[in-house]
């Protein structure tokens, strides 16, 4: 099969190397698609899957003055299986972050982040729509949103105990919360009478729900794509184009990081 549990032995320590406990790690969707081998980055067989985390620093070589043993350190770039510190800002000390946000920081709120800052100028009482709303990167984005005074509009896909989900992002501080059908009802101009339409919209999704989002754009707004669960192409109505001029753009946290290694 593709993936095997394996036991591996500790390399013996050298004189710049660290060596790190993982405490916690999560399962990306990337992570996934990495072992499909649908992904930009692919490492050399074998390799050990997953890219986020956070560790617990045990030992340090004798030239390694930036952590000592006790330090929290989270991997500075996405690849498979990596936890290596090379910047002293990835030093964090078990008191100050809970381990699950820990091991879940380094990409999916820094990626909400950079897109609600580098697409738009978005000012306080402006609004963004997003679909896929409580995905991990999607619950980032209502919580930095929310923070910096900026409304959310944020599609889930039905089901059952929808109420229950609504709750919980209405308490992280989502604003609307609304299913992909409803995107395509009336009452949609309800939402619009108590806050502006949406310079901005982040797609996780494509296919349909991107059609459906871009309704409800400003005219010159723009709409950042970063995944695509549904696995389905994005689709633009023509007129979206030509009568609104709306702007279709990317984002992919990885290249941001590559772009940006030497200044934030
Ligand atoms: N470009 C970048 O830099 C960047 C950075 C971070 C993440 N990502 C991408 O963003 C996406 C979300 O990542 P995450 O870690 O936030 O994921 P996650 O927490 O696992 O959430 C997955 C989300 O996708 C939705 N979903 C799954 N299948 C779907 C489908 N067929 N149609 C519509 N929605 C569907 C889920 O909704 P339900 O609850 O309804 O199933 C859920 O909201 C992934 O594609 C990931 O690779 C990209």
């Amino acid at each position: 099969s593709l993936l095997r549990l394996k036991d591996l032995e500790v390399a013996e320590l050298g004189d710049s190397d660290v060596h790190v406990k993982r405490l916690a790690a999560p399962i990306n969707p990337a992570d996934i698609n990495m072992i499909q081998g649908t992904y930009p980055i692919l490492s050399p067989l074998p390799a050990v899957g997953g890219s986020e985390g956070v560790g617990e620093v045990l030992e340090v070589g004798r030239c390694v003055t930036a952590l000592k043993p006790g330090d929290w350190v989270i991997p500075a770039s996405a690849g498979l299986g990596e936890c290596v510190p090379r910047h002293p800002r990835h030093r964090w000390t078990p008191a100050r972050r809970p381990v699950r946000c820990a091991a879940t920081l380094s990409v999916n709120p820094c990626t909400a982040y950079r897109m609600l800052a580098d697409f738009e100028a978005l000012a306080p009482g402006d609004s963004v729509i997003q679909n896929a709303a409580n995905s991990g990167v999607g619950q980032a984005v209502i919580q930095i949103a929310k923070a910096s005074g900026i409304k959310t509009i944020n599609v889930v896909r039905d089901r059952p105990d929808l109420s229950k989900l609504v709750e919980r992002l209405m308490a992280l501080g989502a604003d609307h919360v609304v299913t992909e059908e409803m995107l395509r009802k009336p009452e949609m101009k309800d939402v619009f009478k108590s806050i502006p339409k949406p310079r901005l919209a982040l797609n996780c999704v494509g296919g349909k729900s991107t059609t459906e989002m871009l309704r409800h754009l400003q005219p010159k707004g723009t709409m950042v794509t970063y995944g695509g669960m549904a696995k389905q192409p994005v689709m633009v109505p023509v007129s979206a184009f030509i009568f609104r001029d709306v702007r279709l753009r990317g984002f992919w946290v990885t290249q941001w990081r590559k772009d940006h290694a030497q200044g934030e």
